[in-house]
């Protein structure tokens, strides 16, 4: 049992509760909080989704997040909003758009929709109608074809134009889009005690980041199990720029990275190449250590990590070491990591002028699914010879694989279609992919091969014609 604080809507909980129960069955099952409903239970569907409010920077910061996934323990010191805390005695603009556009048939979905677009008019992004799209990429619907939910959105979007962004939260109560008691809010989060949660429960401790993917492995275990939550921990999070190295706390999320004006001025398609990653609440949930750790071979952001030929810091018991990230997979999901020692940091050094990054990915659907395949590659270049390389792909072998021979292949050569098609077919060595419901085997090599070069095609669209590649 785990002391735990937070808000619930309007009302402050303080209970002694194990930190690893979901959100969603504590506001369902304990406060009797049905709006929020269970779809997947896997953070695929949107249906249980809340809104975490926290201070940032003196002011409230809202995000959605699926509770399904999420334990009690990362809701400590925050503000959960389910759909009850959103109702009035009168619809919403958000909940009347998506009545007027005939956005709802079933409902199963709808409170999900609800409360990410909700979360949307709280958000601190610019109001245009990208992000509204944005904002609901992480919620199905299978009845509406979503064409009225997109029209709810716009409507919402323009609505929105007016916002006093200064102050957003009194302008949104004023506006009716939630209720007034959010105007208490910030006072009583900033009167909580968030400090971190003890571990609690018998045996080894578990490292709990945003819980993406420890609920979808292990969902029985978690609330029973000594959770450690680094989850939001200012030691963990942050991301800065230190002579010529970026550094990244484990804890931040894949939305940190995407948000971090560090991250933006190093990598200008930073925001297309996060899009990639999940969804809107699984990034606002899903952790870099946590992608390193699990060591998913088609770990998106660990396949970006690695091409940066990042290092990271792992402690164990107060000990620091350091370890480049390409040598942290000893086999399949099996790392060079004590199980008690976690990780506290990512660095790399930053590119210079003369170099290109790019990340790809292939995967079924645009949002919310795994790669079958995904590359990132580094390049440096100078007067057309590549001076440093660092290829990294996913979906192609037992670890997410940092491909060293391909790289080194680029070193100290001219950049031209003949080197491409000469390394192509050392990629094609160093990697094994198996066949799987991702694709078969022959698929995954042919996949390889266009994104690696992708790569190229992108860096130096003049030097390398497609047509020269085939
Ligand atoms: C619907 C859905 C879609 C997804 N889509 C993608 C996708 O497109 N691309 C992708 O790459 N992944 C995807 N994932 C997987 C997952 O979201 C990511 O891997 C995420 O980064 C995991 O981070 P987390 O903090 O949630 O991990 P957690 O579940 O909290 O932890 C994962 C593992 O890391 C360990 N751990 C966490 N933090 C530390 C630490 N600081 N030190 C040591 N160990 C630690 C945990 O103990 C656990 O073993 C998806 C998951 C879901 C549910
Ligand atoms: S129940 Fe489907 S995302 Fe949580
Ligand atoms: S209205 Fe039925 S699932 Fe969306």
């Amino acid at each position: 049992m785990a002391k735990i604080q937070f808000l619930l809507n309007n009302r402050s909980i303080n209970a002694e509760l194990p930190s690893g129960t979901t959100v969603l069955d504590f506001v369902r099952y304990n406060q009797h909080l049905v709006g929020t409903k269970i779809g997947c239970r896997e953070g695929d569907c949107g249906a249980c989704t809340v809104l975490v409010g926290e201070i940032r920077d003196d002011r409230l910061f809202y995000q959605s997040m699926t509770s399904c996934l999420m334990p009690l323990g990362n809701a400590h010191g925050k503000h959960i909003v389910t759909v009850e805390g959103l109702n009035m005695e009168n619809l919403t603009p958000v909940q009347q758009a998506i009545v007027d556009e005939g956005g709802t048939q079933c409902g199963f979905c709808t409170v999900g929709f609800v409360v990410s677009l909700s979360g949307f008019t709280l958000s601190q992004k610019e109001h245009n109608y990208e992000n509204a799209i944005a904002a609901i990429d992480g919620n199905i619907c299978r009845c509406t074809g979503y064409k009225s939910l997109e029209r709810a959105a716009a409507i919402i979007t323009k609505q929105l134009a007016e916002k006093d962004t200064e102050n957003s939260v009194e302008w949104l109560v004023e506006k009716g889009f939630i209720p007034d008691y959010f105007l208490t809010i910030k006072e009583r989060l900033e009167a909580l005690q968030s400090s971190v949660i003890e571990p609690s429960g018998e045996g080894q401790r578990v490292f709990m980041g945003g819980g993406t993917d420890l609920f979808v492995q292990r969902p029985e275990e978690m609330a029973d199990s000594p959770l450690y939550h680094v989850f939001g921990q200012p030691s963990l999070t942050g991301i800065e720029e230190h002579k010529g190295y970026c550094y990244i706390g484990a804890a931040s999320t894949a939305e940190d990275i995407q948000a971090s004006p560090v991250m933006q001025a190093i990598f200008p398609n930073l925001r297309a190449h996060m899009k990639l990653v999940s969804s809107t609440p699984i990034r606002n949930m899903g952790t870099l250590a946590g992608n390193i750790v699990n060591a998913s071979p088609i770990g998106d952001l660990t396949a970006f990590f690695l091409a940066l030929d990042s290092s990271i810091v792992l402690n164990h018991f107060g000990q620091q070491r350091e370890i480049k990230l390409r040598d942290f997979y000893l086999g399949y999901k099996k790392l060079d990591k004590a199980t008690a020692e976690n990780v506290e940091t990512i660095y790399f050094k930053i590119p210079d002028k003369n170099s290109y990054f790019n990340f790809e990915k292939v995967c079924k659907r645009t949002h919310l699914d795994i790669a079958s395949v995904n590359s990132a590659c580094l390049v440096k270049v100078e007067k057309g010879v590549v001076k440093e390389a660092h290829l990294s792909a996913g979906g192609v072998a037992p670890i997410p694989k940092y491909l060293a021979k391909s790289s080194a292949a680029l070193v100290g050569k001219k950049i031209s279609p003949e080197l491409l098609k000469e390394v192509e077919l050392i990629l094609q060595e160093e990697v094994a992919p198996i066949s799987d419901a991702r694709g078969t085997s022959d698929y995954k090599r042919l996949l390889l091969r266009q994104l690696f070069y992708a790569h190229f095609l992108t860096f130096f669209p003049k030097e390398i014609q497609l047509a020269e590649l085939v």
